[in-house]
């Protein structure tokens, strides 16, 4: 299925977008060699490194990579066309401190990262997958926050925004149960934000038309 976005046009990722089919093989009984530090991605690998994981058409990584030029982001996308379109736009930008992997950011996260190598992890209207059955599809899971925990420098963040109240009281119990690993704390919006706005991602704007309202949290590395 194609959603339309390139609108004609041919999307480059070269230079901006990695493919999770050219990392290092993945070995089950070798787990260290499959390893890889995404912040070697970037043209100066030493500045704080943050994460967001689903970053559809790149609206966040781009609005907030020029505020902050010297903070490292990777978005981390797994639907190949929004891939493409949010590497498309941040190479257009020439943001020398943004790259889009493709693949699955749970798997990316839990496998091939380093430990604290993260200032940030954000998770931004991530998809609600509403059914009962297909709850074990959501990012948020017990073993996510572990892994995020591993990755995450000492007092890094996990910032999360939904409009849905189901994943809302999902995040919540979780938040609940990880809360020797992490500090609760009220969410406070990037300085890319418009006023009002939580984020202002593209799903974000979307749902603000729809008069949604919206739920947010910050957990902090304890
Ligand atoms: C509802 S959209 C929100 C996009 C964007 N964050 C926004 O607010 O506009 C959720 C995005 O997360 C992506 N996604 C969901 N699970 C993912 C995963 N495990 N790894 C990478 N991307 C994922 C989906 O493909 C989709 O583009």
């Amino acid at each position: 299925m194609s959603f339309g976005l390139a609108r004609g046009r041919t999307l480059e990722t070269a230079g901006f977008g990695v493919e999770s089919a050219d990392l290092p093989a993945f070995d089950a009984k070798n787990r260290a060699a499959a390893r890889v530090d995404p912040r070697a991605w970037f043209e100066t690998p030493g500045r704080t490194f943050e994460i967001e994981i689903g970053s559809g058409k790149g609206t966040f990584l781009v609005q907030e990579a020029v505020q902050r030029p010297d903070v490292n982001y990777l978005g981390i996308e797994w639907a190949g066309e929004f891939y493409r379109y949010a590497a498309d736009r941040v190479r257009r930008r020439e943001l020398a401190n943004v790259r889009v992997l493709h693949g699955d950011a749970t798997e990316f996260i839990r496998y091939r990262c380093p430990d604290a190598i993260a200032a940030v992890i954000h998770v931004y209207f991530s998809d609600p997958w509403p059914k009962k059955r297909h709850h074990k599809r959501r990012v948020i899971q017990d073993q996510t926050l572990e892994d995020f925990h591993r990755v995450l420098v000492p007092g890094g963040e996990v910032r999360l925004v939904t409009d849905h109240p189901d994943l809302w009281a999902w995040y919540e119990a979780h938040a609940a149960r990880c809360a020797t690993r992490f500090t609760r704390r009220p969410f406070t919006a990037p300085g890319s934000a418009n006023a009002g706005e939580f984020v202002g991602t593209n799903y974000e704007r979307k749902f603000a038309r729809e008069g949604r309202p919206f739920h947010a949290m910050v957990l902090a590395k304890r």
